[in-house]
């Protein structure tokens, strides 16, 4: 949430911030803004900024005529605290405009400091809580400390979760970074010196990345990189190992990013892949976790945010079936705060692409203080969760750009499950020659999902018929549940359409009464082994006028001569189904949204990274 970003010692900082903004704006993009440091300019900060939704950049590209400079910072925001206004747009600067500061999170005691800043004679500008920031390092350079010391002092002053980027007018070449929870990465090339929220992107510039830990302050100068802790001890940064290729942030020839997305899925589940089966067994070489921890293991608590969540549940369902150990899974912003009952012998396993959600890194951090082992699921190397965590698996879909989670999801989706007969194996919950079936089963998903695909055209149609809707059920039971629940939020989350999830059974509880022949329900209907109730609720759907689409197996003329419109996909096991009935509800989703002339990869009100409570 918000990108961060600087460089010094370039020769065109205004186009590197730029290009880098542009690599970051999936974090949010109500506004942007970039500052260089020019001592020519009154104050020595040249400052432009744009709030047009999802177009700032273009406007500060076309409107700004940036002054020669070495070194600036940028900032893509996702608004929290100040409507996304110019006026609130980051960088902020000082009274006299010599010191600019880019943020990333909430400083939460911002009222009090800003209290009392106020009352000490400085004016803020801005309703952010960002603002406070950069009064502070002016009082602390007025006393005579350099920008470096000043960062450090400020940031013992603040309370909350912080990623800051700080440039100062009296040294034009240095940048000074600090964090608190909310990541950071500082950098360095030959006379270069980088800083970003996160690696995507800075992938082009430079591969000597390092971390910045909680409370750590960097001294960022061209070519070099000085880190201290926030009383000004020297610390070694610890590098980042960088596994993705320049171009897989980059489009590619598709449209947006999403559909490259969508369209890598097969790649991104057969990389995940890579290794992990053997002969029909699983294998983990990098887990932490040994055989005789897990087998101590007696439940599993699965904790997530959005799509990773709906990919725990189908996790904690498998780990349940094939493992035969409770499991459930839980909205990682309501577990920590219900104060859950765990000690050794529960594992919790957090899910999450970014590795950074700032709702499923604290929940993972009071599953640790609870005593709880814990495992990350994740797709980012060396992200905060993956720090944190006694055991980390990587998912290995490559940067995933479009907010909307597609190919991140069904590799989470296909990696929990893979550890589920991992532990299925530990605990002999399933007969050898099972686990070795569903093992090739596990194996066989990206060809299928790369089937399904093939089927794009035919779910594009669907879509076309169901352009103009406002209001869909989409309903499943079991394993078609959570199924359900993503085709339902992708559908929200792009096309802006309400859409309403439920367990299938549950209908005839409540929701049955909203339905009339205006009506739309996307059934999931693959043939496990509720198949026959799923008809017996289509029919009743039917009874009240509902237009139904049904998610069948293909060839499933039974399901298909009921409902007016199908979604074919490939057959599989039972619970394997989701990784490939989420195919025709992304690209169901994908279709209606640019029927609307919504920005698929920008959805309004969203961002990729989400490190606000
Ligand atoms: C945001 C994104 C979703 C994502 C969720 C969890 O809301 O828009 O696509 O599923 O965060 O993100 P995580 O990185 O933890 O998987």
């Amino acid at each position: 949430m918000c990108g961060i970003i600087g460089f010094t010692g370039s020769d065109d900082p205004f186009g590197a911030l730029l290009d880098g903004l542009t690599l970051l704006e999936y974090r949010g993009y109500d506004s942007a803004g970039v500052a260089l440091v020019n001592p020519s300019e009154s104050g020595g900060i040249w400052r432009s900024r744009a709030a047009v939704r999802a177009q700032s950049i273009p406007e500060l590209k076309a409107a700004a005529d940036p002054p020669a400079a070495r070194a600036g910072i940028g900032h893509t925001r996702w608004a929290t605290h100040g409507a996304p206004t110019e006026k609130n747009a980051h960088p902020h600067l000082d009274c006299r405009g010599e010191v600019a500061v880019v943020h990333n999170g909430i400083i939460e005691n911002y009222r009090e400091l800003s209290a009392s800043l106020v009352a000490g004679g400085h004016t803020l500008s801005s309703q952010t809580d960002t603002e406070v920031v950069a009064h502070l390092v002016e009082e602390e350079l007025a006393g005579g400390a350099g920008l470096f010391e000043a960062v450090q002092r400020c940031s013992r002053r603040l309370r909350g979760d912080f990623a800051l980027a700080i440039v100062s007018a009296g040294e034009p070449d240095l940048i000074v970074a600090t964090r608190q929870t909310s990541p950071l990465i500082v950098g360095r090339a030959e006379g270069l010196g980088v800083v970003a929220s996160d690696i995507s992107a800075l992938l082009e510039t430079t591969r000597e990345l390092y971390a910045l830990e909680d409370g750590q302050v960097a001294a960022v100068g061209p070519g070099s990189v000085e880190v201290v802790d926030r009383d000004g001890q020297p610390l070694e940064p610890t590098p980042i190992r960088v596994s993705w290729g320049v171009q897989a942030a980059r489009r590619e020839g598709y449209e947006d990013f999403m559909s490259k997305e969508i369209h890598e899925q097969p790649r991104a589940l057969a990389d995940t892949l890579i290794g992990r089966v053997h002969d029909g067994l699983t294998e983990f070489e990098e887990l932490a976790l040994s055989d005789e921890e897990l087998a101590s293991i007696e439940r599993v608590v699965v904790i997530a945010c959005g799509s990773s969540y709906h990919a725990g549940y189908i996790g904690a369902a498998s780990l349940e079936q094939w493992a035969r150990i409770p499991a459930h899974a839980e909205i990682a912003s309501e577990f920590r705060y219900r104060s859950p009952v765990l000690d050794g012998s529960t594992l919790v396993v957090a899910i999450s692409q970014s590795g950074e959600t700032v709702d499923t890194y604290h929940a993972l951090r009071e599953a640790r203080r609870r005593g709880g082992r814990t495992l990350v699921i994740t797709n980012v190397v060396d992200s905060l969760m993956a720090r944190e965590a006694d055991g980390v698996l990587y998912t290995r879909a490559g940067p995933e750009i479009g907010v909307a989670s597609t190919k991140c999801h069904v590799a989470q989706i296909l990696l929990v499950q893979l550890f589920a007969l991992h532990l299925a194996r530990i605990r002999r919950a399933l007969p050898p020659e099972e686990a070795a079936r569903l093992a090739g089963a596990i194996e066989a998903l990206p060809g299928l999902v790369e089937e399904a695909l093939g089927k794009a055209e035919r779910y594009e149609k669907v879509a076309e018929e169901l352009s103009g809707v406002n209001d869909v059920f989409f309903l499943g039971r079991n394993i078609g549940y959570p199924i359900a629940l993503e085709g339902a939020l992708k559908l929200k989350e792009l096309a802006y359409v309400r859409a309403e999830a439920y367990a299938a059974g549950e209908m005839k509880h409540g929701p049955i009464s909203l339905i009339d022949r205006h009506s739309v329900a996307v059934v999931v209907a693959t043939r496990g082994p509720l198949w026959p109730k799923l008809l017996a609720n289509i029919e009743e759907l039917r009874a009240r006028g509902a237009t139904v689409v049904a998610v069948t197996d293909e060839g499933d003329a039974e399901t298909a001569g009921l409902v007016e419109l199908v979604l074919e996909v490939p057959p599989t096991e039972e619970l394997l189904t989701p990784v490939v009935a989420v195919v025709p509800l992304q690209l169901l989703a994908y279709a209606v949204a640019r029927e609307r002339g919504n920005d698929v990869d920008r959805p309004r009100n969203l961002a990729k990274v989400v490190t606000v409570e």
